[in-house]
């Protein structure tokens, strides 16, 4: 092996455009585990291998192999589904997955603990429903992601429209995941080609985003391609297109950061398409391809620099970005509640706490929204903060829906805004990478830090609180006003200073805390946030003010102090 490649990059290559041996993995009944490099091509395909980490020790004393599973995250742009697909994707999820469905913060769902041989029957059931995984993980383009906005529904159908266009455009070419999972037709090698990616691929994810301001809940600045909608009396006219943002850093490892993305210029939606395929395709060039933890496009556009892709984008595509529009951001989190559109409709956002739909003690949240499914005539549409929204409820409609989400106690109203504007990511005991804990003990956290407010007098203390367990940033910790990044078993790194509206990265303040420790600072944070606050002044721009952190001007440069 050439020393000089990344295993990965000959995996790919090696795949015949992603097929590798998966059917012979998954065919084999020894093991519940695919070969290495299955597991890698897997991501390509939606899914990923995990084992239970909660029952590693004790099955490695029993001398039995880990007790894998697969996550399975499908392909929704823009997080948008149908009452009907709903169904199919609560019943999937109840019968050949956990027994949960978890809504992401990209908009879309997640499956856990589904066993190998269970993954066909999960991909042709999707499939039933037109729904796909291709691209749910792996080194492509994932689930596009745009702004739910229920209220101006013409400008969302438009630009949901672009979302999910540009989402087709930069699919995989290859037939492999017809050929494997839907007995597709087998292609000749011959007649395959990936006109976008090539044999290898992209070198890393590559993760896309479209905003529609004022609201920023996509977090468009943490993308590698992010497009803002511009519009004028409610129609669309073009975007403001940004490349090179990422959340992903490694703990201590100071050439690696956070970085928000920067603005290339404007377009007009025609020209969206051309855009986004030159920008993957610069990536697929110029981007690292021996050492992933520096394979992002942010790392490229550190290393060439914003003209030189700006520059790259304009050859490859033939368009020549006018000057970036001006935009402001609001918020970055959800509105809950109903809410009326421009069209005479209703739109009910619901609070799902860490993204999880299930049935709990005090709310039967996956019943209650099985039951919505049945007779719902609009929408549900999946926040980028991971919760729902019921979207397009016909004025008639209206109570009976409320009538159902009150008996199932699926309301907001009884949550402080700290929780509801907090997320937490998947993490322990599913995710491979977790240092900590993150969606297990949120609920617990959220508790106490609900409690240190109200001691504070500040009760409808409404923050931006980010919780993930290792520094990669699924929950998007990194634009957060208060940011927690596992570090190991039961400690956190503590960030400081997001700005509410996810245009500003927050500063590493605290490293390796224990629980007492997180609570003792953000106490005397609170005590002093009390007490000096300036009217309407947010948390995150307090700590700023103060002198508390910092403001981070210069990812590079500042994430790690
Ligand atoms: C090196 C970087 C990263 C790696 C290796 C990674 C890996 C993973 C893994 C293994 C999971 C599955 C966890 C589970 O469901 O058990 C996951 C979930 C997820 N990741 Fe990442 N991730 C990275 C960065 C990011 C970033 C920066 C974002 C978004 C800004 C993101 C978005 C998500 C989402 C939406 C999920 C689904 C669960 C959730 O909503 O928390 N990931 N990631
Ligand atoms: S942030 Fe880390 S622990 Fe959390 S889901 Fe992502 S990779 Fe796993």
């Amino acid at each position: 092996m050439d020393a000089k490649v990344n295993p990965n990059e000959l995996i790919k290559a090696n795949s015949n455009y992603l097929r590798g041996t998966l059917r012979e993995s998954i065919a084999d009944e020894l093991t519940g585990a695919l070969s290495p490099a299955d597991a890698q091509i897997s991501k390509f395909h939606g899914f990923y291998e995990q084992d239970d980490r909660d029952k590693r020790q004790d099955r490695r004393e029993r001398f039995l192999e880990p007790q894998y599973s697969f996550m399975l995250r499908a392909r929704l742009p823009g997080g948008v589904c149908t009452p009907k697909q709903w169904l199919v994707m609560d019943r999937i999820g109840r019968t050949l997955a956990n027994g949960t469905l978890r809504l992401t913060t990209r908009q879309t769902f997640q499956y856990h603990g589904i066993l190998k041989r269970d993954i066909k029957g999960v991909i042709q059931g999707i499939n039933q429903a037109l729904i796909d995984s291709i691209g749910g993980c792996g080194d492509v383009n994932r689930n596009v992601m745009c702004n739910p906005n229920p209220v101006q529904s013409d400008l969302h159908g438009e630009v949901h429209g672009w979302a999910r266009r540009i989402s087709e455009h930069l699919l995989p070419r290859t037939r492999a995941y017809h050929e494997i999972w839907l007995d597709g037709e087998k292609v000749q090698d011959s007649e395959e080609s990936e006109p976008i990616y090539g044999e290898t691929y992209l070198p890393r994810k590559f993760k896309t985003a479209v905003a529609i301001p004022p609201h920023n809940d996509v977090d468009v600045y943490a993308n590698d391609l992010g497009f803002i909608a511009i519009a004028e009396e409610g129609r669309l006219t073009g975007f403001n297109v940004l490349a090179g943002g990422g959340m992903g850093a490694t703990h201590g490892d100071p050439t690696t950061f956070p970085r928000l993305a920067d603005d290339l210029g404007f377009v007009t939606p025609q020209q969206s398409l051309a855009v986004a395929e030159a920008v993957v395709a610069t990536q697929r060039d110029l981007g690292e391809r021996l050492d992933r933890s520096h394979a992002r496009l942010k790392y490229t556009v550190e290393r060439i620099g914003l003209d030189a892709l700006r520059d790259e984008v304009e050859r490859r595509s033939g368009v020549h970005f006018e000057p970036p529009r001006p935009v402001r951001f609001t918020d970055h989190g959800d509105r809950y509640g109903w809410v009326e559109g421009t069209d005479g409709r209703w739109h009910l956002t619901l609070y799902v706490e860490n993204g999880r739909v299930r049935d709990g003690p005090d709310r039967a949240l996956m019943t209650g929204l099985r039951e919505i499914a049945a007779i719902h005539r609009g929408d549900y549409r999946i926040t980028p903060n991971q919760n729902l929204i019921l979207a397009g409820v016909p004025a008639d409609q209206k109570q009976r829906v409320e009538a159902i989400v009150r008996e199932r106690g699926l309301l907001a109203e009884d949550r402080s805004r700290l929780r509801l504007g907090s997320i937490a990511c998947v993490a322990l005991p599913t995710c491979p990478q977790a240092m900590a804990e993150a969606e297990r003990y949120f609920p617990d956290l959220a508790d106490k830090a609900e409690a240190l407010s109200a001691r504070h007098g500040l009760a409808d203390l409404d923050l931006v609180l980010r919780i993930t367990g290792c520094p990669n940033g699924c929950a998007r910790p990194y634009l957060a006003e208060i940011g927690l990044v596992g570090k190991g078993p039961r400690r956190y790194n503590l960030l400081l200073g997001g700005d509410g509206t996810g245009t500003r990265l927050n500063k590493l303040y605290r490293e390796n805390l224990a629980e007492e420790e997180i609570l003792g600072t953000l106490d005397s944070l609170f005590a002093r946030f009390a007490a000096e606050r300036r009217p309407g002044e947010r948390f995150g721009d307090f700590v700023i003010r103060a002198g508390i952190v910092p403001p981070v001007t210069d990812a590079a440069r500042d994430f790690h102090g």
